[in-house]
C-alpha cells in the first residue's frame, strides 16, 4: 500500500529563529506518527532555514526539503540554489513548478522539467506541482494536468518515477480567500495522474492534493480515491494545526 504523505510549504514565511521555534513545537506533537503509521511527514521551509531543519528534524519522523531549485548544478546564477546544495543540507524533497513560481518567474513546463531532471539526478525526491490555472470542467482540467505531466515527466525513466510525488494543486483553490476544490473534482484529477504514472511504469505512484487544506477537511480528503496525501500552505504555518492535519483520520489520533 502506498504510504500517505502529509507536507507543508511555508512559502516565504519565518526567519531561521522562528523556524527553530516551529520545529521545537512540531516534533513532539507528531512523535506518535511512527513508521508503522503508514504516513510520512515533510516540511519545506525557505532556503534560509534548511540548516535549522537539519539541526532540529534529524532523527525525527519529519523530513525536510526546498520549495524550488535551479536546473543547473552550479554556475553564474545569481540568487539561485542548486540541487547539490540541497542534498548537502539533508533535504529529501524539493518542489518544482508551484503556481506561484510559474506566475512570478515565468517557469514553464520545459524549465520545470529541467529542474525535476536535475534534482532527480542528484537523488532528491521531487514534488511536481500540476494543476489548471482557472476553474474548468473535469474533462478540460484533466487535459491540462496530463499535458503538464507529459511535458515535465515524459522523459523520466520508470524506475526514477518512484522518486516523484505529483501534487495536484489547482491554482484557483490556493491561497487566502480560496477553499479546497470539490472532492469529486480532486479525486478525478488524482486518479488521472495515478493512471498516467502507472501507465509509464511507476510501481508506487504518490499523488497528493494541495489547495486550502485545513484540519477539518483532511480526514475526508484522504478518503477520496486517488488521494495519497495532502500538501498544506497557510494552515501549516501553525504547528498545532499542521499536527492536527498530520493526525487526521488516524485511528489513534483523537485529534480530528
Ligand atoms: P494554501 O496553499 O494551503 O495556502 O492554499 C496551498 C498550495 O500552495 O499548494
Amino acid at each position: 500500500m502506498t504510504r500517505q504523505l502529509v507536507g507543508t510549504s511555508w512559502k516565504m514565511n519565518f526567519t531561521s529563529t522562528e523556524a527553530r521555534e516551529y520545529f521545537r513545537r512540531l516534533v513532539p506533537l507528531v512523535a506518535d506518527i511512527t513508521e508503522a503509521t503508514g504516513r510520512d511527514l515533510f516540511v519545506l521551509p525557505p532556503f534560509t532555514s534548511l540548516w535549522v531543519a537539519r539541526e532540529e528534524l534529524a532523527g525525527s519522523r519529519v523530513a525536510w526539503g526546498a520549495q524550488d531549485v535551479h536546473e543547473n548544478l552550479a554556475g553564474a546564477h545569481t540568487g539561485d540554489v542548486s540541487a547539490p546544495m540541497l542534498v548537502d543540507l539533508g533535504c529529501r524533497f524539493v518542489e518544482v513548478g508551484h503556481p506561484e513560481r510559474r506566475r512570478a518567474y515565468g517557469d514553464r513546463d520545459g524549465r520545470v522539467a529541467a529542474k525535476a531532471a536535475t534534482a532527480l539526478s542528484c537523488g532528491l525526491e521531487v514534488i511536481v506541482s500540476v494543476g489548471e490555472s482557472r476553474r474548468l470542467q473535469e474533462r478540460d482540467a484533466r487535459a491540462v494536468v496530463l499535458r503538464h505531466l507529459g511535458a515535465v515527466l515524459g522523459g523520466v525513466d520508470a524506475i526514477v518515477l518512484d522518486r516523484v510525488v505529483v501534487a495536484y494543486e489547482p491554482w484557483w483553490a490556493i491561497g487566502a480567500g480560496a477553499t479546497h476544490a470539490p472532492f469529486e473534482h480532486i479525486s478525478a484529477m488524482q486518479l488521472a495522474v495515478r493512471g498516467w504514472l502507472l501507465a509509464r511504469g511507476a510501481s508506487s505512484p504518490r499523488v497528493i492534493y494541495g489547495g486550502s487544506v485545513e484540519s477539518g477537511a483532511t480526514a475526508a480528503l484522504l478518503r477520496q480515491p486517488g488521494v495519497d496525501g495532502v500538501f498544506v500552505g497557510r494552515a501549516g504555518l501553525d504547528p498545532a494545526e499542521f499536527a492536527r492535519i498530520a493526525h487526521a483520520g488516524l485511528a489513534h489520533a483523537g485529534l480530528d
